[in-house]
């Protein structure tokens, strides 16, 4: 389902309202919400929205889990890390217990760190697939998401739940789950901002499918919801089956 909003700040405050619901829904059935975040720039209005007066006290933060989708393995205090923007947007000024707070721990090789985070993942899960509540993910210039990356080898990983990632441009290392992990959640939600967005939103939703190439094509809800929260410049030749302003959330 396709959601285009006017800006970036409408597009912020219905992803916020989103958060909002599925916490609301996943504690009144299950007893806690399971979300995994996404890095970028594109969720930090989200983060910070929800941390504002209009959204933090209708979050059950008691029973919320905050797992992210990826990181770069980098000191905690480096400001390319996923956990340190969602902290100091939003983690910081909510009423969320510290141990409820999962993140991707690059203490040694990146290796490693994705095995810790699977087992992570498996003390909180059990031993089944983890069943997230919600995943927001974002989208890539070049296709990508989380940090599933054109033509790397974790596009076929079908065992595993979280995989390291090296981008021979890069000179850090990653840790992503894996599309297996993310596909089996009940909603995921991609936020795309921008009009340098068009182009490549495009080519993942109407031209043929070539995951290896686009990434984002892989995100396929095994049994759950796929929302695109858009803004009109993202959206530019996308038809939106719906048009909401803020003053509609
Ligand atoms: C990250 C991400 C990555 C991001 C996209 C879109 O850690 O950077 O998880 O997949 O979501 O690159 O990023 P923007 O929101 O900045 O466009």
């Amino acid at each position: 389902m396709f959601w285009v909003y006017e800006d970036g700040e409408d597009l912020s405050r219905a992803a916020a309202g989103i958060f909002v619901e599925q916490a609301r829904q996943a504690v009144a059935s299950r007893g806690r919400f399971a979300v995994a975040l996404s890095g970028g720039h594109t969720p930090q209005r989200t983060y910070e929205l929800l941390a504002s007066d209009t959204f933090r006290e209708r979050v059950p933060w008691e029973r919320v889990h905050i797992f992210w989708g990826d990181e770069r393995c980098v000191p905690k205090e480096d400001p390319r890390s996923n956990a340190l923007m969602a902290w100091q947007a939003l983690l910081q000024h909510v009423p969320i217990p510290e141990e409820q707070v999962h993140p991707i721990q690059c203490i040694s090789d990146s290796r490693g760190a994705a095995e810790t985070y699977a087992e992570e993942l498996q003390k909180f899960f059990g031993e089944n697939t983890p069943r997230f509540d919600l995943v927001f993910l974002g989208l890539g210039d070049d296709g990508h998401t989380a940090s599933l990356f054109p033509y790397s080898s974790v596009l076929q990983e079908e065992q595993r739940w979280a995989s390291f990632v090296h981008l021979p441009e890069e000179d850090i290392q990653r840790v992503t789950l894996t599309a297996k992990t993310i596909n089996n959640a009940r909603m995921i939600v991609f936020l795309v901002q921008g009009a340098g967005k068009a182009r490549i939103l495009n080519q993942v939703l109407k031209g043929p499918r070539e995951p290896m190439l686009l990434p984002a094509q892989l995100i396929r809800p095994s049994a759950g919801e796929l929302h695109w929260i858009l803004d009109q410049a993202a959206a530019e030749g996308i038809p939106g089956n719906a048009y909401r302003t803020s003053d509609d959330l």
